[in-house]
């Protein structure tokens, strides 16, 4: 890999998707070795915490219900919601990403449908779907927000429910790191600068991840019709001494690293 030089800056839906389908079909592989067993080819885990959908119980029951996923990689969570009864289908912006998905399609029988588009532009008619749900998929990867949450507004059916999980927005005061280095507040909870990655030899951005407060999901929310149900903030389990990327027991013990909304569309 390429030294990347990182910085905080304005970046928009363009660029963000330039850097981020490229990364993700770079990364794919890795990813896949590395978290695949515990994310279960057939497993829907909302987070590094481990939490699963068999515990939190957030979908509701999905049998016999039109589920779409953001950011489906491998779709192991659409896989689970299929091995329910749920027609769930995955989408992901990344090539490889979704051959994973076509492997997991033929090495477990259970087939999840999925597309290559972005959340921003969502390939479905209106009112398509009951569920719509992303575990750390596309939305902190995009940069229009707000175009992400309408669009998933617009294919779900009235009454319908939106769940997902992300970084905890807390955690963008920290320092990226599993040790107790990343416990120290450095930065400001109130910089909606992304984080961004450039690559030192061509200059070009390589990675973007967006940042929004607890404050900025609630207000995008209603703006879309949307009625917060719940906001979960996994504990750190006793025992689990997995670590993923900033996420470790170190941390987890004191502050939350993931947050799932579950909101609902109006009827
Ligand atoms: C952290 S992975 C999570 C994948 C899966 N939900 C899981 O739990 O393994 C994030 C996924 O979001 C996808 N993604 C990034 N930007 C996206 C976009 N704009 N639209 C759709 N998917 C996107 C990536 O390709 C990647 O597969």
């Amino acid at each position: 890999m390429p030294p990347v030089r990182v910085e905080r800056r304005a970046v928009d839906e363009t660029e963000s998707r330039r850097a981020n389908g490229p990364d993700w079909d770079r990364y794919a592989d890795e990813y896949q070795r590395t978290h695949g067993a515990f994310l279960g080819d057939l497993g829907f885990v909302w987070g590094p915490e481990g939490l699963t959908e068999d515990d939190a119980q957030v979908l509701g029951d999905v049998a016999d219900r039109d589920v779409l996923e953001l950011g489906s990689g491998a779709g192991q969570c659409s896989r689970w919601v299929r091995a329910r009864g749920g027609r769930a289908v995955g989408l992901d912006l990344s090539h490889r990403q979704l051959q994973h998905s076509r492997r997991l399609d033929e090495e477990t029988g259970v087939v999840v449908p999925s597309v290559r588009a972005t959340a921003t532009g969502l390939p479905f008619a209106d009112a398509a779907f009951d569920v719509v749900f992303c575990s750390f998929g596309a939305l902190q990867f995009v940069a229009d927000i707000e175009t992400t949450v309408a669009e998933t507004a617009r294919v779900l059916r009235p009454g319908g429910r939106f769940a997902f999980s992300i970084t905890h927005p807390t955690r963008w005061m920290f320092a990226d790191d599993p040790s107790e280095a990343g416990l120290v507040a450095s930065q400001s909870y109130w910089d909606r600068r992304p984080y961004v990655e450039v690559d030192e030899e061509s200059g070009e951005v390589s990675y973007v991840e967006h940042h929004r407060t607890l404050g900025d999901w609630v207000a995008l929310l209603a703006g879309a019709g949307f009625c917060l149900r719940r906001l979960i903030e996994p504990e750190w389990p006793e025992g689990h001494d997995r670590v993923w990327g900033g996420w470790s027991a170190v941390r987890g013990r004191l502050t939350p690293g993931t947050a799932i909304v579950v909101a609902d569309l109006h009827g």
